[in-house]
């Protein structure tokens, strides 16, 4: 029965490479949608960054990086030798701040984390008058004039709190620096995937691309200005049409329409109970926010079946959202031949007994959602080196996922080689490789802060 079970999911699980190649081709497509006058699903969004880092910008920077799972407060010393030194804290963001009714709250312990981190730094103040300048990562859709602003066109990742939506989220932030009189001024606001960017360019030129594969999954690239429709009239006439402008794609929206992602029910019960149904289908199925939502659905499925976890209480398992990434995560991690971890997990957090052969099935469950994520996410990576013509390049990755996940790298090397139908089998030497950027979004917006002063001080 169980056995029978498992090869009904490896069926719905499984994406070939044929099916990747579909997706990569309508992709292509999409990005550029995202970039005509009209637009698309895939936002697109120009970043106003419009020079790539060198490895040579100097100088002390403070910034701020809202992720999905973490706020960081970083001091970075941009040393100019390609190498930056940087110093942060690490705030774990409290859990009911995704969805708190009150906008001021969220802003109020963003400017609370960098208010201490100010004190830190400065333990003396500053003189009157002074005032520190901030690059602000904030990791959701916003829509840029310019490098100082952005409008947050919807939340993502679970995010929902009121009155943002639509806002500058620039004005909102330094609202509370002032009701608490630090003295920090936000003068560069970008998002993860464009600091991810930028901060791998400072030390590697062969970086491609900046990706997180995190709580959202996203990317960000280099187009050339005269390919972007939309820019239309909103750039400096002097400014010449070969010129380079980072994009923040927010793929994560790709295929809203549904037309080309294997979903499986799981999938469109996730969409349908998500307070955005209908957005981010892509992020949906392949980030950290949802692989244990995916896992749990689907054992509430067999349970109601009965198949699993016969007469027992699972009130916890039926709890939404109660299984983060960390489940699937530690599941594929168990070294014991009878997964005594997971055995542990599932007693103590589900307060479920589970089998052997019950939790091979959960085993197996979790390396097909796993596996699933990462050879979808690639699409994107390819989609973008497609069209930009990138044979070869290193895409600079971050996020928990990448990270922690077990065998995420390697699995989405495999979704790049069948993709490409590359026959080398060592990962290291793929044309394009996936390369870890940790914590770098945050030095990327002092490089783009550096950047961006430099452009100013040449008057363009
Ligand atoms: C961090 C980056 O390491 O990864 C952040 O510094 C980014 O900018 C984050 O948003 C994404 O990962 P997660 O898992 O927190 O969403
Ligand atoms: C979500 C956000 C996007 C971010 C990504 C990774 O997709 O909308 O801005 O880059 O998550 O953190």
């Amino acid at each position: 029965d169980l056995l029978q079970q498992i090869h009904g999911f490896e069926t719905i699980f499984t994406v070939n490479g044929d099916k990747l190649k579909t997706i990569v081709n309508h992709f292509i497509t999409e990005l550029d949608k995202g970039l005509s006058k009209k637009g698309g699903n895939i936002p697109m969004i120009p970043a106003w960054v419009m020079d790539k880092s060198t490895g040579k910008e100097v100088g002390k920077y403070y910034a701020c990086d809202l992720g999905g799972s973490n706020l960081r407060t970083v001091l970075i010393t941009l040393n100019g030798d390609k190498t930056f030194d940087t110093t942060q804290s690490k705030y774990k963001i409290p859990d009911g701040l995704r969805t708190t009714q009150n906008r001021d709250e969220l802003f109020g312990f963003i400017a609370d984390s960098l208010t201490s981190f100010f004190h830190e730094q400065f333990p003396d103040g500053v003189a009157e008058g002074v005032t520190i300048p901030l690059g602000f990562t904030f990791s959701y859709p916003a829509s840029q004039d310019r490098i100082t602003q952005g409008v947050l066109q919807r939340w993502t990742k679970g995010f929902d709190v009121p009155n943002v939506e639509g806002h500058d989220v620039v004005p909102l932030l330094q609202e509370q620096l002032k009701k608490r009189g630090t003295p920090i001024e936000t003068t560069a606001l970008i998002n993860d995937t464009v600091g991810t960017l930028m901060a791998s360019l400072y030390t590697d030129p062969e970086t491609v691309m900046g990706c997180i594969f995190g709580t959202g999954v996203n990317g960000a690239f280099f187009d050339v200005v005269k390919d972007i429709e939309k820019l239309d009239g909103r750039l400096a006439s002097d400014i010449p049409q070969d010129s380079l402008m980072a994009i923040n794609c927010e793929y994560g929206s790709f295929d809203n329409e549904h037309l080309v992602l294997p979903r499986t029910k799981y999938d469109v019960i996730i969409d349908e109970e998500s307070p955005r149904p209908g957005q981010q289908a892509f992020e949906k199925m392949t980030s950290g926010y949802y692989l244990g939502e995916l896992l749990r659905l689907a054992l509430v499925d067999l349970y109601e079946q009965g198949f699993v976890f016969k007469d027992q209480d699972v009130s916890k398992l039926k709890t939404p959202y109660i299984m983060d990434t960390s489940y699937p995560s530690r599941i594929e991690e168990d070294p014991f031949e009878n997964l005594e971890d997971t055995d542990d997990l599932f007693t103590n957090d589900l307060k479920i007994k589970t089998t052997v052969p019950e939790r091979k099935l959960i085993r197996r469950l979790s390396e097909l959602i796993g596996t699933r994520a990462a050879r979808l996410s690639v699409c994107g990576i390819a989609a973008v080196c497609k069209k930009r013509g990138y044979k070869t390049g290193h895409v600079a990755a971050d996020g928990s996922v990448f990270n922690l996940y077990p065998d995420f790298k390697p699995r989405a090397h495999q979704g790049l080689r069948d993709i490409y139908d590359w026959t080398e089998k060592d990962d290291s030497k793929l044309p394009i490789i996936i390369v870890p950027a940790e914590d770098g979004s945050g030095a990327g917006a002092a490089i783009i802060a550096a950047v961006t002063e430099k452009r100013l001080a040449k008057g363009l």
